[in-house]
């Protein structure tokens, strides 16, 4: 397996986990080193980690620290009892992407079916799975690239927002892992980047990243995609997903559904690239999914200054639903799943 990029934006070593802090990039770099699941919490709800594969392993990788921290509790039902608490807990930080929940709960089942085991052991092992996903997650990521590679046309300017990279995943990403993959074969394709606002991960983090990597990207503010898909200068839209419904619901950073919108009304294909630990067969439709709703000094305020008139009322949404009909595709490490999507999800998820 080669590991195209070489970000990492989330990497357990031993017993610690080492986070790049996403909250100052491209300003600066940094690691920060996580030690307990308290910290972690903090830095998933901080966003100093941030995306739905990289919350998910994170996640993970925190309910490893809280088995370790419970390690010397009196008895193994006290134990599992903490261990439950932590997961509710870290889970709760972010509820809209299905990512962390998902990671966390199957971290806390490993722990569970290991109950014939001392406890020592079972963290070390615990530890062990965590590791194991996190490195499957890289897999996985290349795989998504590789088949969505095959829907972008030669020369192609491929229209992205928010940051669904290496930085939201443990590296080479879902949105951007595809647009890895077509670079790879085809050195003319390039990438407009949606600024999204309010917290700019498309301007700080998906440009950081691509320039990184040598990928050309043109910077554009999320009001700006009617007018170049007008003037036919958007091929397809590409973005990553925080939580999928049973029927193919996507949602994913607020400002994605205007921009499925306006696609359609340029006939510029738009498409969703997600692992399928993104899809919530739970859920039947997108009217189900919890949208997180942010500090609305995220929109009051850029760089710490205010850019509003003061006392205004605010609605701080993080993300938004868009719905199946505007979605040419989901790709996926299994391939791409086409509408209609209640059958083709089933058929990959059983
Ligand atoms: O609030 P964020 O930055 O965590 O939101 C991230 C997104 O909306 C991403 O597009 C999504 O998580 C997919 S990441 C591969």
């Amino acid at each position: 397996m080669v590991l195209k990029s070489k970000i990492r934006p989330v990497e357990l070593i031993d017993d610690k986990v080492f986070l790049i802090d996403q909250t100052i990039l491209p300003y600066e770099y940094k690691k920060v080193e996580i030690t307990n699941y308290k910290d972690m919490a903090v830095a998933i709800k901080d966003m100093i980690v941030r995306g739905a594969p990289a919350i998910g392993i994170s996640g993970a990788h925190g309910l490893a620290l809280a088995a370790k921290e419970f390690a010397n509790v009196s008895s193994k039902d006290d134990f599992y009892r903490h261990l439950r608490d932590a997961a509710d807990y870290l889970i709760s930080q972010r509820p809209t992407a299905v990512n962390l929940e998902w990671a966390v709960n199957k971290l806390y089942d490993v722990a569970l079916s290991l109950k014939d085991l001392e406890i020592n052991e079972i963290v070390n092992n615990v530890f062990e799975y965590s590791k194991k996903l996190e490195l499957e997650d890289i897999e996985i990521n290349i795989n998504i690239g590789e088949n969505g590679a095959n829907i972008v046309p030669k020369g192609a300017t491929i229209l992205t927002h928010c940051n669904a990279g290496a930085l939201a995943t443990v590296g080479y990403g879902t949105a951007l892992g595809v647009v890895r993959s077509a670079f790879d074969r085809d050195k003319t394709v390039q990438v407009f980047a949606d600024e999204t606002r309010p917290r700019q991960q498309g301007a700080r983090l998906t440009t950081w990243e691509l320039v990184e990597d040598g990928i050309p990207v043109t910077l554009i503010t999320d009001g700006m995609s009617g007018y170049f898909m007008k003037k036919g200068m958007i091929d397809v839209v590409i973005t990553g997903a925080d939580r999928i419904a049973a029927n193919g619901d996507s949602a994913n950073k607020i400002g994605t559904y205007n921009l499925a919108l306006v696609a359609k009304a340029h006939n510029v294909p738009f498409y969703i690239a997600a692992p399928l630990s993104t899809i919530d067969t739970n859920i039947k439709t997108g009217d189900e999914i919890i949208i997180e709703e942010r500090n609305h000094e995220e929109v009051t305020h850029i760089n710490g200054k205010t850019v509003c008139a003061e006392g205004v009322k605010v609605i701080n949404p993080g993300f938004d639903v868009t719905p199946h009909e505007l979605i040419a595709g989901i790709i996926t490490e299994k391939g791409i799943l086409r509408p209609d999507y209640i059958n083709s999800i089933k058929n990959v998820k059983g």
